[in-house]
């Protein structure tokens, strides 16, 4: 399956950075990479990045609404991010799960809102580190893939799924490639139960990926990518990601 390196700029950016980075991406990546790739960038940014992109790169929000139109203040639907040229939206990352008290069951909704206009969900899941030192990982992860698999049914077969340990995240501490593996063999047995179309699913790794670590990660039988954040803001660190995905 071709890899996916989908940098997550965070709340991070602005006109000039932004407009730096990608022009060193755009240089670096004029010839298509073997991989696929894509920038998730803050909503105000969307249309600058869809202008200064290369074409080998593709958009992405950071999250999307569940509802596709209204009255809802503040809100970004799936349907804007569309006219935007958005081809990816992160749903339930642990940044929202906990900071914005995300349930599953809201991010399983934004996964079907993103898919009902043809934008491809990156669905976040992944354990705290109070959860994985009571041994409760799978069932975390599996808890919170299920809920997006009961309410999307067969389209699972069209989302993104990434496993990001919360523990992982802007933290320096990444899993080793075993611990991430074994956790993406449980959820791509999940997906499997769901769905024979399961093989198509990417199961992307995130936290503290960068440039040292990740051939290693993405050398797994079940790592399909990666989700960056820290290192994707720096065009360095994100290429050799890039490279080391091919
Ligand atoms: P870091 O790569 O900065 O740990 O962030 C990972 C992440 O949350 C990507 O969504």
């Amino acid at each position: 399956m071709k890899k996916l390196i989908a940098g997550n700029w965070k709340m991070n950016g602005n006109l000039s950075a932004n407009h730096a980075l990608l022009a060193a991406l755009a240089d670096a990546l004029r010839v298509k990479p073997a991989c696929d790739v894509a920038v998730c960038v803050p909503a105000p940014y969307l249309a600058q990045v869809q202008s200064l992109k290369a074409a080998s790169i593709d958009l992405g929000s950071q999250d999307v609404s569940a509802h596709p139109s209204g009255a809802y203040t503040g809100e970004v639907c799936a349907a804007m991010l569309k006219d935007f040229g958005v081809r990816y939206a992160i749903v339930g990352h642990s940044e929202r799960r906990q900071y914005h008290a995300e349930s599953d069951a809201l991010v399983a909704d934004k996964a079907k809102a993103a898919l009902a206009e043809g934008i491809t969900p990156i669905v976040c899941v992944g354990e705290t580190l109070a959860e994985r030192q009571a041994g409760r990982t799978e069932e975390v992860v599996k808890r919170q893939l299920a809920a997006v698999i009961h309410t999307n049914g067969h389209c699972i077969s069209e989302i993104v799924l990434a496993y990001e340990p919360v523990w992982a995240i802007g933290t320096g501490k990444t899993a080793s490639p075993e611990e991430a593996q074994s956790v993406h063999s449980v959820l791509r047995a999940q997906l499997k139960a769901a769905t024979d179309q399961s093989a198509r699913v990417k199961i992307l790794y995130g936290g503290s990926m960068n440039a040292a670590n990740a051939s290693s990660l993405l050398a797994q039988a079940d790592i399909d990518g990666g989700l960056i954040g820290g290192a994707s803001l720096k065009a360095a660190d994100f290429l050799s990601i890039i490279a080391a995905a091919q």
